[in-house]
């Protein structure tokens, strides 16, 4: 059996997903997860697209024991520079260089012929092998790249020195049966395919990124470039704990690869990179949904209870997915909630713990039962490395079936507070256009959303919206066991990033 290296890129092309900007801090305690769950590479960043990008690649490079980590670079020398400068404290650095080989993007992009191309190639793979041993080369949009010059990149790549060759599906336009047949002729057709690992790279615009890895694996290749939540530009990348727990799980159809995953850090990785990035996971989403393990229909619960395997193919506490159990209450100290939250993979230091227990005491009264979900509900506000520029003190809205709703908000911003006051189409449009009012941002809400963070009446409600303000996405997220309280810091959440 041979390994199947996981390639982790929540880092990088996770981050690319619009509005899931992340600090260093952030990235670095996601880092610290991933190692825990077992990624071979962490890809950290790319390095030359800001001084912020550098410093995240850097510190994870230096913090790093066991994962590789892998900075993206361009084929120019600018990029490689930055990228083997980031890498260079890893005790295992990867560079990772890209270059499009498909006839639009040479046409369009570059007004380059492909023996142009190749040259590029050739000189980045050499000066980036100067300064880094173990150098990942991808030809960017290979699955629409004609086969001969795709076959004669590989080559060519491998032949300078590049020790993995990705096979990016850039635009998620393939299929897996195509997929199968690209790295099967890669195999066919590269007479040094041999002194290299193939992996791919799949994109999910047609929702086929786990499905064309998968296939890819069967292929041949063995190595897979995915992402936590499946988070990633545009309609996002492979997801990590759906290509881990469906080669886990078909052992009969995988049965010539392995991973090194602990699946069972899957939940907590999940949780907490959709905190940091304020990307809620919805509920039907494979192995990390929230009813992704649970039976509904009679029948369907009536067969669970008596043979697990019948409704279920996967065993929860696999994933790290126990049930919600009620964890803490009204009478439990801060010690138990300091525990409970590092077992969750939260860490926060003394005064963000103390303002999280003030809290946790506040819900404890209006709720009987404490689940983990509402410890991280709670956590999450003090987890954001947004500043707090403007503050919630109150809101009060009156509302109704026949009267106009209206609402009267009140902020702080630097100790002072300001109050105003708006109609809206209904409460939570008031709420927001108050806000404005202080504020003075001008935001357009593109998405709004409430879930419930656990089952009950009293359970908190987890607003999450989604704002643009001067052509940037901004996501926040806010949760009170009041609707439109946990609305308004939404809000204000995205806000503050927005008045950084
Ligand atoms: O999607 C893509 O092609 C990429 C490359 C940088 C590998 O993200
Ligand atoms: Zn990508």
């Amino acid at each position: 059996m041979e390994k199947l290296i996981i390639f982790d890129t929540t880092l990088r092309d996770g981050e690319q997903a619009p509005g899931a900007s992340l600090t260093s801090k952030q990235k670095l305690e996601i880092a610290c997860q991933l190692e825990r769950l077992g990624v071979d590479v962490i890809e950290a960043g790319f390095p030359i697209a800001s001084p912020d990008d550098f410093k995240a690649v850097a510190d994870i490079a230096a913090i790093i024991k066991k994962s590789e980590v892998c900075g993206l670079a361009r084929c120019l020398p600018q990029d490689i520079e930055a990228a083997c400068q980031a890498v260079k404290n890893a005790r295992q650095p990867r560079v990772h260089l890209f270059l499009a080989t498909s006839k639009i993007h040479l046409k369009y992009k570059f007004k380059k012929a492909e023996d142009e191309i190749e040259e590029i190639a050739k000189s980045a793979l050499r000066a980036a092998r100067k300064k880094c041993g173990n150098i990942e080369f991808s030809p960017e949009d290979a699955t629409r790249t004609e086969r001969d010059f795709l076959f004669r990149m590989v080559e060519t790549a491998i032949k300078e020195g590049a020790r993995t060759i990705n096979i990016p599906d850039t635009v998620g336009y393939s299929y897996p049966q195509e997929m199968y047949s690209i790295i099967e002729g890669i195999f066919n057709n590269v007479p040094n395919i041999n002194k290299a690992v193939i992996a791919v790279h799949c994109h999910n615009d047609l929702g086929l990124a786990v499905a064309n890895s998968l296939s890819a694996v069967l292929a041949g290749a063995r190595q897979v470039h995915c992402t936590i939540n499946g988070i990633g530009e545009r309609a996002g990348n492979a997801s990590l704990e759906e290509t881990v727990m469906a080669v886990k799980t078909r052992r009969d159809v995988f049965k010539d690869v392995y991973t090194q995953i602990n699946t069972r850090e899957i939940f907590r990785t999940s949780k907490m990179v959709s905190v940091l990035t304020g990307f809620v996971v919805p509920p039907n989403k494979a192995i990390v949904g929230k009813n992704a393990f649970s039976h509904e229909s009679g029948i369907h619960q009536d067969a669970v209870l008596k043979k697990r395997e019948t409704y279920e193919i996967m065993n929860p506490r696999d994933v790290g997915a126990g049930e919600s159990v009620i964890v803490l209450g009204k009478h439990s100290g801060r010690h138990a909630l300091a525990n409970r939250l590092k077992e969750l993979g939260l860490k926060l230091d003394e005064k963000k713990l103390a303002t999280v227990f003030t809290r946790f005491k506040i819900l404890a009264d209006k709720k009987k039962d404490i689940f983990d979900d509402d410890i991280i509900a709670l956590a999450e506000e003090e987890t954001k490395e947004s500043k707090k520029i403007y503050e919630l003190v109150s809101i009060r809205v009156i509302t109704g079936t026949d009267i106009i709703p209206q609402a009267t908000v009140e902020i702080k911003r630097k100790k002072k507070s300001m109050r105003a006051q708006s109609h809206g189409d209904g409460p939570v449009d008031a709420c927001y256009k108050a806000i404005d009012k202080i504020t003075q941002i001008k935001t357009k809400l593109v998405n709004y959303k409430l879930d419930a963070v656990t089952k009950g009446k009293d359970a908190q409600g987890m607003a999450s919206v989604e704002i643009n303000v001067k052509g940037k996405t901004i996501i926040g997220r806010g949760a009170s066991t009041d609707i439109l309280e946990a609305s308004a810091k939404a809000y204000l959440d995205a806000v503050n990033k927005a008045a950084k």
